[in-house]
């Protein structure tokens, strides 16, 4: 029996034990007040973990003890790392980078696109912007660019967590003329957009948090007791940009257009968008880094293996027939939490999970959710950050990840 084996940081008080001097009817009692001390400090980890106690979190991480550590399940993690639509993708993004743009979406994309270079008269009046037009050529060939750099990128890497502060933080920083010192954000609040935020006026706890990250253009308007009036970070998937791009200049800033975009790509094609909007936009845009996209759909990935073996009882190999394998992703709420536990010291999540009694968006009255995502899983994910379960699939053991809460 070794006690201390679980409890590294409580190793120190070993020596005392062994070697100090002590008269054999003080040992006995000694090994009990340490057992009495042992016990209060479980007993109120336990109590902190359940969120009875409120928590104020600095303490909480100065007392926590690590859960013992889990066991990854290696093959959980091998099917994890396939990803099923890939050659598929390759070539998509080949026939692109080959100016090859067939289907009606992108069609569309380029009938907007014109739209957008014809609106955009100071740079060429009334051109009639045809494929052969200087201008298009000019973004035709900045899509290339980007497109070809974001693909040489694209593999897994989970170093890329530490980077995230570099590659997000530094640009908006800069945007807001803060002097950044490599620091992370003390505070983030990661705001979902489900009804459950309804039930509670979380508005002012949510502004209080140093960054508050959005997702995918809820509005705020006439919810402000509920979610809050504060922006710092607009987090969208490369739809919602698409969408905005057929406007002119493409407005679509229901935070204001001072507010950072960061956006993660859905479709390549969508380059085209970003390479329009990008040179319009006021604040930031910043498209998530490949690196960082392949690290969260394997870990989105990896928990819903393990759910769906768990629940269906089935083999590994039918898990793709049900999620839609080549389509499977992971929602731009987990990504937006995963940017927070790279960029922020403590993470507050608000508006995720669904509830029967709820509606499911708190700004729309869309009545289901896409199947291409896995919420079950992701909150599976959601919990074993909360819980302090570690280590989380595919990440880094040197990537700390901080406290993260969950208001339901
Ligand atoms: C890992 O997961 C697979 C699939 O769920 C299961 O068959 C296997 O027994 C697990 N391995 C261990 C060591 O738990
Ligand atoms: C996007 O725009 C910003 C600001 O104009 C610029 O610094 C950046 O290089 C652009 N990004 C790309 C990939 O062109």
């Amino acid at each position: 029996m070794e006690p201390f084996n679980h409890f590294p940081h409580l190793a120190n008080l070993k020596p005392n034990l062994s070697f100090k001097p002590m008269k054999r009817t003080v040992r006995p009692l000694f090994l009990l007040l340490l057992v009495l001390v042992l016990a209060a400090t479980l007993s109120s980890r336990a109590i902190v973990r359940r969120g009875i106690l409120s928590i104020d979190l600095d303490s909480r991480a100065r007392i926590r003890l690590r859960p013992p550590p889990l066991r990854l399940n290696a093959t959980l993690l091998r099917h994890a790392a396939v990803q099923i639509g890939e050659d598929k993708f390759r070539r998509e993004v080949q026939s692109l980078l080959d100016g090859n743009f067939g289907s009606h979406a992108r069609h569309r994309t380029f009938v907007s696109w014109r739209r957008f270079i014809h609106h955009d008269r100071s740079a060429s009046a009334n051109l009639p912007a045809t494929l052969r037009s200087p201008l298009f050529y000019r973004y035709w060939l900045d899509f290339r660019k980007v497109l070809h750099d974001w693909f040489r990128r694209r593999r897994f890497q989970p170093g890329i967590m530490s980077e995230l502060t570099r590659s997000i933080k530094v640009p908006i920083d800069s945007h807001n003329k803060v002097v950044t010192s490599g620091s992370k954000y003390s505070s983030c609040a990661v705001v979902g957009n489900s009804g459950i935020l309804l039930n509670r006026d979380y508005g002012s706890a949510i502004d209080s948090h140093e960054v508050v990250i959005r997702l995918n253009n809820a509005r705020v308007d006439h919810f402000e007791a509920k979610v809050g009036r504060k922006t710092s970070i607009s987090f969208v998937n490369s739809n919602i940009l698409h969408l905005c791009a057929r406007r002119s200049g493409c407005f679509c800033h229901p935070y204001g257009d001072n507010v950072p975009i960061v956006m993660y790509i859905c479709q390549p094609v969508h380059f085209l968008d970003y390479t329009v909007c990008n040179a319009s936009h006021k604040a930031p845009l910043l498209v998530t880094d490949p690196r960082f996209d392949v690290l969260c759909a394997r870990i989105v990935k990896y928990y819903s293996l393990k759910r769906f073996v768990e629940v269906s009882g089935k083999g590994l190999e039918k898990w793709g027939e049900t999620h839609d394998g080549a389509l499977f992703h992971y929602s731009s709420g987990m990504q937006a939490v995963m940017l927070a536990l790279g960029v922020c010291d403590r993470v507050s999540i608000y508006g995720f999970g669904k509830s029967a009694s709820s509606k499911h968006h708190y700004h729309t009255n869309q009545k289901a959710e896409l199947h291409l995502h896995d919420y079950e899983a992701e909150y599976a994910f959601y919990r074993d950050l909360v819980d302090g379960h570690r280590p989380i699939p595919f990440l880094e053991d040197r990537f700390k990840v901080p406290p993260v809460v969950m208001y339901h």
